[in-house]
């Protein structure tokens, strides 16, 4: 049981992707103040474009900016994740979000890594300022997107055939380890170590 935040003020850096697929895997409602087509793929999600109710049980999708309405949520979530792209700009707006949030649990993803060694350098730039924060990342993938094309979640397209298995084998593995902290060994949610 948790209550999980996606938030960067930067847009196209993969949010609205995760949060859809996360939440459908868990069964979690999806709450967004930000228009996206997940409003018509999945049963459980809900456009707030003003205040947005606290409940447990949900992925946060917060576009932009808009921190007034999220503040409260964001204060209450038990994790944020921070996505980032292996850009000066994203990263700068993620130290910023992040500074703001440091008492919070994050889990910072670097997305669309086109190279590991990419996700390794924009990790070190994020340890130079907070050393101990979460890190992981996801490689650059249709997955999230064909996912979300089908309205399935990343699971259900990942599992549906052989070809997909073989296809998105390492996205998915990439996935699995941010899916994981909220059902490992039973437990709905532990935070994540860095
Ligand atoms: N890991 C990834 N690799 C490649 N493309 C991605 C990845 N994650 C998201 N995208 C794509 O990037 C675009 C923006 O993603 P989206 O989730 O809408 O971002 P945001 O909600 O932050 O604006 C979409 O076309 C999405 O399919
Ligand atoms: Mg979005």
């Amino acid at each position: 049981m948790a209550i999980i935040s996606i938030a960067s003020t930067k847009g196209g850096v993969g949010k609205t992707s995760l949060a859809f697929s996360l939440a459908k895997d868990l069964d979690y409602r999806y709450a967004t103040n930000d228009m996206s087509v997940v409003l018509q793929k999945y049963k459980n999600a809900r456009y707030y474009p003003r205040k947005i109710p606290l409940y447990d049980n949900t992925v946060y999708d917060f576009g932009g900016f808009d921190a007034e309405h999220s503040e409260e949520i964001l204060r209450n979530s038990d994790i944020i994740l921070v996505p980032t792209t292996n850009d000066a700009n994203s990263l700068m707006k993620s130290l910023i979000f992040i500074q703001k949030y440091k008492e919070k649990t994050i889990l910072v993803f670097a997305n669309m890594i086109d190279h590991p060694s990419d996700a390794q350098t924009i990790r070190t730039k994020i340890h130079e300022h907070f050393p101990n924060l979460a890190f992981t990342y996801l490689r650059r993938t249709k997955l999230l997107k064909n996912a979300l094309e089908f309205g399935m979640s990343a699971t259900e397209l990942y599992e549906s055939t052989k070809h997909t298995q073989h296809r998105y084998k390492q996205a998915y593995a990439d996935y699995y380890k941010i899916l994981s902290l909220f059902t490992t060994d039973g437990l709905y949610f532990r935070a994540p170590r860095s």
